[in-house]
């Protein structure tokens, strides 16, 4: 119930009218019994700085951010979160209160991170172990760049990027591959100039991201066109589609990988999820691969996004019901 009390959380983009955010989080609230409330905020470009200052003032908890302002938001934060950093892009905002140490009073600072590459991280990991595994992901826009740094610090062997294309694949394997070999370099020096220190590069100490860190040297980091996949696919533990095709409206767009190209010991992830069920899983369904659904990633981002404001865990059940139940409430 809302009262004198609550706290609020939010959705900033443009437009938002068809998240299902808010319906997702707010059912976090409800079975917690916590006296937090999330609303959707359509926010223009040129109204983003005010909606950042606006919430320091009025005492807003968190914000999810989506498109257009991932990246633009960056500016108006005080803080960012190393692997928000890195892969350069904000999707949820912690304002956290602090005490100024001349002033003595209370103020209050814009935290921002990154949890898209660790919510899809986390719904693979409910399905395979990723240790040494090689994965093939589908795209190189802004989710696959979220993904792509994500899980590149996840312990797998290979990561493959393929894109449409293949220039944006090159630059952001390269970018990938340099910035994470730069990471670890600087870890390891930390880590024997300051050997009972934290590690200096984890700025923020939000624990559910930076336990996540495990960077294998020996890496290989490979690129290309579409035309790879069916070979790329033929040794790979796990296929990550986060290209549009199949996405609402066109759910009858041929899919990226098709049944012939892929083995039954595939683990399969669309990140597209409207419609759930997409060309790409269906092809993996007759594979006889594991499949996992867009709407795992979604759920999860949004758990650790909680997990960032609050502490709390999220009841990743409840979640999944809430997001269930919106999208068949939608009309598509
Ligand atoms: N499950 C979740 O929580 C979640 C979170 C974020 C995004 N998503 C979904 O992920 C998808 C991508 O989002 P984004 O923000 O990364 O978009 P984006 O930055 O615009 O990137 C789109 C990607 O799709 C590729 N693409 C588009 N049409 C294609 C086609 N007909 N054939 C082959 N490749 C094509 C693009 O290739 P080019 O570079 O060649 O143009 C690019 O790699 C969207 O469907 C979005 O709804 C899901």
């Amino acid at each position: 119930m809302i009262n004198s009390k609550t706290q609020l959380m939010g959705l900033i983009g443009h437009p938002v009218e068809h998240s299902i955010s808010a319906n997702m989080h707010n059912a976090i609230y409800k079975a917690l019994n916590l006296n937090y409330a999330y609303l959707n905020f359509d926010v223009k470009t040129d109204d983003l700085k005010k909606a950042i200052d606006g919430a320091k003032t009025l005492n807003v908890l968190g914000y999810n951010v989506t498109i257009p302002h991932k990246i633009n938001v960056m500016k108006y934060l005080d803080e960012i979160d190393f692997m928000a950093k890195m892969i350069g892009a904000v999707n949820t905002i912690h304002f956290k209160e602090y005490q100024n140490d001349k002033t003595k009073t209370l103020c209050t600072k814009a935290i921002g991170y990154n949890t898209d590459g660790i919510g899809a991280v986390e719904a693979i990991t409910e399905e395979i172990n990723l240790k040494n595994k090689k994965v093939v992901v589908l795209g190189a826009g802004g989710a696959s760049r979220a993904i792509a740094f994500q899980i590149a610090i996840s312990g797998i062997n290979e990561l493959v990027i393929l894109n449409r294309t293949d220039e944006k694949a090159k630059i952001l394997s390269n970018e990938c591959e340099n910035k994470l070999t730069q990471l670890n370099k600087s870890n390891q020096s930390n880590k024997s100039n300051q050997s009972n220190k934290s590690n200096q590069l984890h700025t923020q100490n939000n624990s559910k991201i930076k336990e996540k860190i495990d960077f294998n040297e020996n890496m290989i980091f490979k690129y290309g066109n579409l035309l790879n996949i069916e070979e790329e696919l033929k040794n790979a533990d796990v296929l990550i589609n986060t290209t549009s095709v199949g996405l609402y409206p066109n759910i009858n767009d041929k899919p990226l990988a098709i049944a012939d190209m892929m083995h039954s010991d595939l683990v399969v992830n669309d990140i597209v999820y409207n419609p759930i069920d997409t060309g790409l899983l269906k092809e993996a369904k007759i594979a006889g691969a594991k499949t996992i659904p867009g709407t795992k990633m979604l759920i999860y981002q949004g758990a650790v996004s909680f997990n960032i404001w609050t502490g709390h865990d999220a009841p990743i059940d409840v979640m999944e019901k809430a997001v269930y139940k919106s999208r068949s409430q939608l009309k598509h």
